[in-house]
C-alpha cells in the first residue's frame, strides 16, 4: 500500500547554529558553552570544534538554495543566542540581527517556512559563568532574548520553539558531563531541569506578549520510548516507571498544566528538596503549546539492577563515569538492545516512532505534533560517480516517516517532519566523524552534495507520496 500524506502536511529538514554556522568569532559573536566545552582538550572526538563548521554563515545563501532543490517547505533552524546578544544579556548586536534577518527574508522569499528555534544547547558563556540553567536567572535572560527575538523577527516566524531537547542541556550538560558544560552535579541537573521548563514558560508568555496570542509556540522534547526488559518482572516496570519520570514527566507534566510528578520527587529526595521550585511557577510553565515538537530516533530498554560490579549503562548517551539518570543510584540498568544500529550505536527501530505518537496522543489528545528531528547517522562512501548512494539512510527514513503516516492513520495529530539533518554537521561531542545529513559536506572543501537520501526525500516532498526505498531503482532523483 503506498502511504499518502495530506497536501498540508509540512515537508522540511533541521538544523541548529553551532553544528553549521561556524564564523564563531565574526559579526560581534561572543562565545557559548559549546564553544568552551570543544576547546577543552579531551571533550570531543579528534578535538573536533564548531570553529568552522559547515561555514554556513557564509554559505547560507547557497545553501537555501539547496533546500530549494530539494524542494523543502519548511526549515528548522537555531538562532545563535550570543550571536543576537553577546553575553547574553544587554543591547543586540546589529550584524548577529542582521545575519538572522537575511536568512528570514530569503527562506520567505523562497517559500519555506521559518520554524526557528531560539535555544538549541548554545548558552553565552557568560551566563554560564554566572552559574548557568541551574541558576534561576538564567530562565529570566532567555525570556528578555525571546522577547527581543519577537521584536526583531516577529512578523518572519511560522512557529517559535523555545527550547531544543532540554533534556540533554540538564542530564548531560550537568549530571554526566558529556555535553557543555560538562558538569557533573546531580542536584543542579534537576535545579536546570527547572529553570529550563520555567524559561520556557516564561519566554512563551513573552513571544505572546510581543506578538499577540495566536503566535505559534512550541517546545522540542527528545522523549524516551522506555521499554522493560521483562514485561512480567515488577521491578523492571517500576524502572521503566522511574526512567520515564526522569525523562518524559519531569518536562510533559509541568508543561501541560499537570505540574512535576509526585513520583519523581519521591524518587530524588535523596538528590534535591525541590526548593528551586517557587509558588506560581508550574502555572507559568503551562503556556498553551500550539504544537510539541518530537525528536525520535531510537528505544531505550531497562530493567532493574541488583547485580554486582556496575550497571549496564547502554543508554545511548555516551561514555561517563557519571550517570545522565540522576537519583537512579545505579538501581536501573540500561540493557543493549538488539541491531541494527546506526553509526551512532543506536538501535534501529520505526515500531518506536509509532508506539511514541501513539502514546502521546492517547495522553494528550488535542495537542498537535511535529517530528522535529528524525535521522541516522551512517559511514558514507562517495562513490565513483561523485554520488553517495546512502540506501542505509532511505531506508531508516522510509521506515519512520512510514511509521508517522500509520500513526497519523490511527489517528495521532502530527502535522508535519523535519529530517535530521540538512547537512553534515558537528555532532556534538562526536565532532565530524557522525554523519546525518541529506546533504554530504566535505569539510575541506565545505563543498555539498544531495546524497541519494536527499533526492529521494524531494521525491516525497513532490508527490506527497512515501517512495519506493530503492532510490536508484523508483527514478525519484530529479535533478541528479
Ligand atoms: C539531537 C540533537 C541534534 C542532533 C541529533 C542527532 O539530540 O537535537 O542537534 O545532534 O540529536
Amino acid at each position: 500500500m503506498t502511504r499518502t500524506f495530506p497536501s498540508d502536511f509540512l515537508w522540511g529538514s533541521a538544523t541548529a547554529s553551532y553544528q553549521i554556522e561556524g564564523a564563531v568569532a565574526e559579526g560581534g559573536r561572543t562565545p557559548s558553552i559549546w564553544d568552551t566545552y570543544s576547546h577543552t582538550p579531551g571533550r570531543t572526538l579528534n578535538g573536533d570544534t564548531g570553529d568552522v563548521a559547515d561555514d554556513h554563515y557564509h554559505r547560507w545563501q547557497a545553501d537555501i538554495a539547496l533546500m530549494q532543490q530539494l524542494g523543502l517547505q519548511a526549515y528548522r533552524f537555531s538562532i545563535s543566542w550570543s550571536r543576537v546578544q553577546p553575553g547574553g544579556r544587554g543591547p543586540l548586536n546589529p550584524e548577529g540581527v542582521a545575519f538572522y534577518r537575511g536568512l528570514l527574508d530569503a527562506l520567505i522569499r523562497a517559500g519555506i517556512k521559518p520554524v526557528v528555534t531560539l535555544y538549541h544547547w548554545d548558552l553565552p558563556q557568560e551566563l554560564e559563568d554566572a552559574g548557568g540553567w541551574p541558576n534561576r536567572e538564567t530562565a529570566y535572560a532567555f525570556a528578555d532574548y525571546a522577547r527581543l527575538m519577537a521584536r526583531e523577527f516577529g512578523d518572519k516566524v511560522t512557529v517559535w520553539t523555545t527550547l531544543n531537547e532540554p533534556w540533554c542541556s540538564a542530564y548531560l550538560g550537568y549530571a554526566s558531563g558529556v555535553h557543555a558544560p560538562g558538569r557533573t552535579e546531580p542536584a543542579a541537573a534537576l535545579a536546570a531541569v527547572h529553570h529550563l521548563n520555567l524559561g520556557h514558560g516564561l519566554a512563551a508568555r513573552a513571544i505572546r506578549e510581543e506578538l499577540g496570542e495566536d503566535t505559534q509556540i512550541s517546545i522540542t522534547l527528545n522523549l524516551h520510548v522506555i521499554r522493560p526488559d521483562d514485561a512480567g518482572s515488577p521491578g523492571d516496570l517500576d524502572a521503566v516507571r522511574r526512567i520515564d519520570a526522569l525523562a518524559n514527566r519531569v518536562f510533559l507534566e509541568p508543561l501541560l498544566g499537570e505540574g512535576y510528578p509526585a513520583d519523581l520527587r519521591d524518587d530524588v529526595e535523596h538528590v534535591t528538596d525541590f526548593g528551586f521550585l517557587q509558588d506560581g511557577d508550574e502555572e507559568l510553565i503551562a503556556q498553551r503549546l500550539d504544537v510539541l515538537g518530537v525528536n525520535y530516533y531510537s528505544t531505550t530498554r531497562v530493567r532493574a539492577f541488583a547485580g554486582q560490579g556496575e550497571p549496564e549503562q547502554a543508554d545511548g548517551h555516551g561514555n561517563s563515569s557519571a550517570t545522565p539518570w540522576v537519583g537512579t543510584n545505579g538501581q536501573v540498568e540500561f540493557v543493549q538492545q538488539p541491531g541494527p544500529y546506526t553509526a551512532m550505536g543506536w538501535n534501529i527501530d520505526a515500531t518506536g516512532m509509532h508506539e511514541l505518537l501513539m502514546s502521546l496522543s492517547a495522553r494528550y489528545p488535542s495537542l498537535p505534533m511535529m517530528i522535529t528531528e528524525n535521522g541516522a547517522a551512517f559511514h558514507d562512501v562517495v562513490s565513483d560517480d561523485g554520488a553517495v548512494h546512502d540506501l542505509d539512510r532511505v531506508r531508516y527514513l522510509h521506515d519512520h516517516i512510514d511509521a508517522v503516516g500509520q500513526a497519523r492513520e490511527d489517528g495521532a495529530d502530527v502535522r508535519g517532519y523535519f529530517v535530521w539533518s540538512l547537512l553534515d554537521n558537528f555532532e556534538w561531542g562526536f565532532g565530524y566523524e557522525r554523519r546525518f545529513g541529506v546533504i554530504r559536506v566535505d569539510y575541506d572543501t565545505l563543498e555539498r552534495t544531495i546524497k541519494d537520501s536527499g533526492w529521494w526525500y524531494a521525491g516525497l516532498i513532490q508527490t506527497g507520496q512515501l517512495p519506493e526505498i530503492d532510490p536508484l531503482a523508483s527514478g525519484v532523483a530529479p535533478g541528479r
